[in-house]
């Protein structure tokens, strides 16, 4: 499948209008506005959630145990890598901060609920959903030890974990405030959980890790699934290859990648206005280097069989790949 995307001359102008800093604001301030007036609209009552979530069910508007588990989480000796020290999402601090970390559950239902239009909040649940379809129809057993790469605040590890009961997970990503964040949702699930059920769940705890997907330090062979969902469009070109190459050296023989992301060839991304294209550069840094990488080359290349992709959205697709 080929994923190249020829710069065009309104690729070109949209870049030349990012370049320039007083507009670049300008567009990042907009989408972040918009984002949050499209939450509300739709019942995802974005200030409201991130309050909570900073409180903690306290007294302080920001619970002191958030400084503790980020203390707990962190890898004091992780260097960053500097494409990820940058602005992402309209935040200055990129990831690492606990602004982003608060709002990335609400900004993910505000931007996938447009993916199908009768879904709305519930947009961000049908693209995971739809993601663990295309899993499950295409691996043959289900998998026991399952490496969440980039998990954000663990919706995806949640969702994996939901669809694969018995599996061990492992949440990795590069921001230990998201992870933080991760921890403290999946407590607040299991406490759910517990009360509501008479036998409680008997999933295992997921593991958060923070480390660089690329580098990420676990044992080699110690996965029979290695899942990214919706990191690769977060990455340039010599990342993504880098991580491709660690995800072969995580996994068994046998073993399966899935990366479930943005569909460079599907219409909406041909169709959308120039406009919406240039905010959505504004927010998504090495988009023109997703959108360009031929990943099912790139796969291969790291030693997997070629890729199965298949479209589950209107706007995405996954590839799932068999380590050779
Ligand atoms: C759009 S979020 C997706 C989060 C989650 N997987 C989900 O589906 O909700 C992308 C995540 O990838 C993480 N990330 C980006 N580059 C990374 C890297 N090189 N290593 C580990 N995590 C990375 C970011 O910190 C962020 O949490």
């Amino acid at each position: 499948m080929s994923t190249s995307a020829a710069p065009n001359s309104l690729t070109w102008l949209a870049n030349g209008f990012l370049a320039i800093k007083p507009l670049a604001a300008l567009a990042k301030n907009r989408a972040r506005t918009m984002m949050i007036e499209r939450a509300e609209s739709i019942g995802v009552y974005w200030r409201d959630e991130v309050q909570r979530l900073k409180a903690r069910a306290g007294e302080s508007p920001f619970s002191e145990q958030w400084s503790h588990d980020l203390a707990d989480l962190q890898n004091a000796d992780l260097s960053y890598p500097d494409y990820y020290v940058t602005s992402f999402h309209a935040y200055e601090e990129g990831n690492l901060g606990w602004q982003p970390a608060m709002e990335v559950e609400v900004a993910a239902k505000a931007v996938h609920a447009r993916i199908w239009p009768e879904a709305g909040a519930q947009g961000d649940a049908q693209l995971r959903q739809s993601y663990h379809d295309v899993l499950k129809a295409n691996l043959a057993t289900a998998p026991t030890n399952i490496v969440d790469l980039g998990c954000g605040v663990g919706m995806s590890s949640e969702t994996l974990q939901g669809t694969f009961p018995d599996a061990q997970l492992t949440g990795v990503d590069l921001s230990p405030y998201f992870l933080a964040v991760a921890q403290y949702r999946q407590q607040q699930s299991v406490r759910a959980t517990a009360a509501t059920v008479s036998a409680p769940t008997s999933s295992p705890t997921i593991h958060w890790y923070h480390a660089a997907a690329e580098a990420t330090g676990l044992p080699q062979g110690q996965f029979d699934l290695v899942s990214a969902c919706l990191m690769f469009h977060e990455l340039p070109q010599v990342a993504a290859i880098a991580i491709l190459q660690e995800a072969r050296r995580l996994l068994q023989p046998g073993g399966h990648l899935a990366i479930m992301d943005m569909n460079p060839n599907c219409e909406t991304f041909a169709k959308m206005p120039p406009f919406v294209l240039t905010l959505l550069k504004s927010t998504e840094p090495y988009l023109d280097e997703y959108f360009s990488l031929d990943i099912a080359d790139a796969c291969r290349t790291a030693g997997f069989a070629p890729p199965t992709v298949v479209t589950n959205s209107p706007r995405h697709r996954t590839l799932i790949a068999a380590a050779i």
